[in-house]
């Protein structure tokens, strides 16, 4: 007997929660609701993520038909945005929105009147410019004093470089020359005479440095990416053939 109780009490549970229990609440513009793609899209969602969404009219996420807000799908020259917040359950309905799965059940649904609606995907983020956040004219002056026993790192020494190091001005030309700086110690010939405080292993006690030891921190080491970031490329008239 009492197992048959159990077993109805579970069947009750799982019968067609109302509304109230739902784990969130979406508004959108009376033509969409009417459409129908409201309700084609939700229970879509909720198969997937077992999150419950209800349709209610005052709703704190919402779907509008200006900014702000996500733009999700469009149609008949109107674009649509989803105002999702930053809580947990509505952000993961906008990432299911925007993402692939979201924006093809958008656009698989055919609605009985007017056009279909056109997904719209995110834009790929801006990948960001490198960033220098030393101090260039502090890495100039490290630069000279360290660099410019062999490099020719700018104009002023250009007659004291070694002639078969390549200058600041034609590292400058590879589009990676950022790394190349930032891990310029690790590249021949530095990591014979180079030391970064605590970064860089001890030297070897059967192979002490060749010449003076060139001693930075990492800061310092900032303070040149960000001179050299200001050094022009040389204009070497023809593709870069280094390396
Ligand atoms: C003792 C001479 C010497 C000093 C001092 C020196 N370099 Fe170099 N550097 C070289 C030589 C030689 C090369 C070319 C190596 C090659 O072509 O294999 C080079 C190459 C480089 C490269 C390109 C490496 C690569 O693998 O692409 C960078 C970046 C560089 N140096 C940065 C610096 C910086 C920054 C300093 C100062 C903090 C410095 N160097 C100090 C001799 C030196």
């Amino acid at each position: 007997m009492r197992r048959l109780a159990v077993i109805a009490l579970l069947f009750l549970a799982a019968a067609g929660a109302p509304a109230q229990t739902r784990d969130i609440a979406i508004s959108a513009p009376p033509e969409l609701v009417e459409s129908g793609l409201m309700d084609y899209i939700l229970p879509r969602f909720s198969l997937k993520t077992g999150i419950r969404v209800a349709l209610a009219p005052n709703a704190g996420m919402r779907i509008a038909a200006d900014p702000p807000g996500s733009p999700v799908f469009r149609r008949d020259g109107t674009t649509y945005y989803l105002r999702a917040g930053t809580d947990d359950k509505p952000a993961r309905f906008r990432d299911w929105l925007r993402g692939e799965i979201g924006r093809r059940t958008v656009e698989t649904f055919v609605p009985e009147d007017g056009g279909r609606f056109v997904a719209i995907a995110p834009a790929r983020p801006e990948k960001p410019a490198p960033s220098f956040a030393g101090d260039p004219e502090r890495g100039l002056a490290l630069a000279r004093e360290h660099c410019g026993r062999c490099h020719v790192v700018n104009q002023a020494n250009r007659m004291r470089g070694i002639g078969s190091t390549p200058s600041f001005g034609m590292l400058r030309t590879l589009p990676d020359w950022a790394n190349r700086f930032a891990s310029f110690h690790a590249r021949n010939p530095h990591g014979a005479f180079t030391r970064i405080a605590g970064v860089t292993p001890p030297f070897p006690i059967d192979r002490p440095p060749p010449i003076t030891p060139l001693d930075l921190t990492l800061d310092d080491l900032d303070d040149i990416l960000a001179y050299v970031a200001t050094v022009p490329p040389a204009d070497l008239g023809a593709p870069i053939q280094y390396q």
